[in-house]
């Protein structure tokens, strides 16, 4: 298949190529665009074949279920139910980084939602997607635009890197601003009323979601790793994600000693460091990444996919980074870091 890649600046003046990507995915095809949160494979969340075809493309499971993106949160009670919570969520985060989980009304096919009963519903901000999502006048189903176990994608790069061949069309917007993927939560209820279960952390944190809903329990999967037969939530977190090549291993200690460590490392054996800015000045400039200060966890969240993938170009034996705190955004930092490495930590 031949993809077509476009450059769009400015949605506003890109009327003819956003149209043209509408008509691609209002016939069965597949269009790769950009969002806030990291780039996105679309086909048309009603179809059946398209979501067959999201699956192909990008090597993935077809029980693992897409996210389905509106231009306007109020869509969702169009494909899913969505009640009081909803409203209030979406009031506070949409348009953002915020997927619901609902139960599915019955034109989303089973296909898109992997065979559950529920459908996870997102309105991205992205002047791009946003656009794109206008002119379509059906749900767009998306998966992040890189091949399953491969990094989420946050530049056009990655995406021709994984995707080329495989899809009709890349729409090319510029580096996504966040870098990790949307929170994702799921509305629950039980005998004292709803709550929300956080299923995937991301750049909306458990505190901002509990400005909305007072009770958010933090899935198991979310920060351990599952038991052999332990059935996720989520089935996204069933599989191995993110995972580099190269081993990586997260350091975790006083700061004074795992600097003493890496220097020590550097000197004995090739290794790639995802490091921070203050410890730059006392690193071999060689196969250094840097994600940002010590205490700037968005500009860590902004540089770690690309990061993983350029460190695991290298000639390096090993990859070091460093095990991030457990909240706020720290969160979504160390669900994706620790299964990047397969929950290999050392303590210094
Ligand atoms: O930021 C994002 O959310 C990006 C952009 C493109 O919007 N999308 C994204 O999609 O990260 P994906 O497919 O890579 O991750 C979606 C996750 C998967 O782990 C999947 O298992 C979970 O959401 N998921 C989707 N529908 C679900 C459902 N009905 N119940 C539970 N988990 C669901
Ligand atoms: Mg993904």
């Amino acid at each position: 298949m031949q993809t077509k890649v476009i450059k769009i600046t400015d949605p506003q003046v890109a009327e003819t190529d956003l149209q043209e990507a509408a008509s691609i995915l209002r016939e069965g095809g597949l269009v790769v665009f950009p969002t806030e949160t990291v780039y996105g494979l679309g086909g048309n969340g009603l179809s059946h074949e398209a979501a067959e075809k999201i699956y192909a493309a990008k090597g993935r499971p077809s029980n693992n279920p897409l996210i389905i993106h509106v231009h306007d949160p109020r869509e969702a009670d169009k494909y899913a139910f969505a009640g009081d919570l909803y409203n209030r969520l979406a009031a506070a985060f949409m348009p953002g980084p915020l997927t619901v989980i609902l139960p599915k009304r019955d034109c989303i096919p089973y296909a898109t939602t992997g065979g559950l009963d529920t459908v996870a519903v997102r309105c991205p901000d992205h002047p791009i997607a946003h656009a794109l999502l206008k002119v379509c006048d059906f749900p767009v189903a998306a998966p992040s635009a890189n091949l399953s176990g491969k990094p989420s994608p946050t530049v056009a790069e990655h995406v021709i890197a994984d995707l080329s061949g495989r899809v009709d069309m890349i729409i090319d917007g510029g580096e996504s601003d966040i870098g990790l993927e949307s929170t994702i939560v799921k509305i629950d209820h039980d005998k004292d009323g709803e709550y929300l279960t956080l299923l995937r952390p991301g750049a909306i944190t458990a505190d901002a979601l509990t400005c909305v809903c007072e009770r958010v329990v933090i899935a198991n999967a979310v920060l351990e790793q599952l038991k052999d037969g332990e059935r996720p939530l989520s089935p996204g977190m069933m599989y191995k994600h993110y995972a580099p090549t190269i081993p990586l291993v997260l350091l975790d200690g006083d700061p004074n000693d795992v600097l003493a460590f890496l220097q020590k490392e550097q000197a004995d054996k090739p290794c790639a460091i995802l490091c921070y800015l203050e410890e730059m000045p006392h690193l071999k400039d060689e196969n250094l990444f840097l994600v940002g200060a010590k205490d700037d966890l968005a500009t860590q969240a902004h540089t770690l996919f690309s990061s993983l993938r350029e460190a695991d170009k290298t000639n390096a034996s090993i990859i070091y980074a460093h095990l991030p705190p457990r909240d706020g955004l720290g969160l979504a930092l160390y669900n994706r870091l620790i299964r990047a490495a397969a929950h290999t930590i050392k303590e210094i």
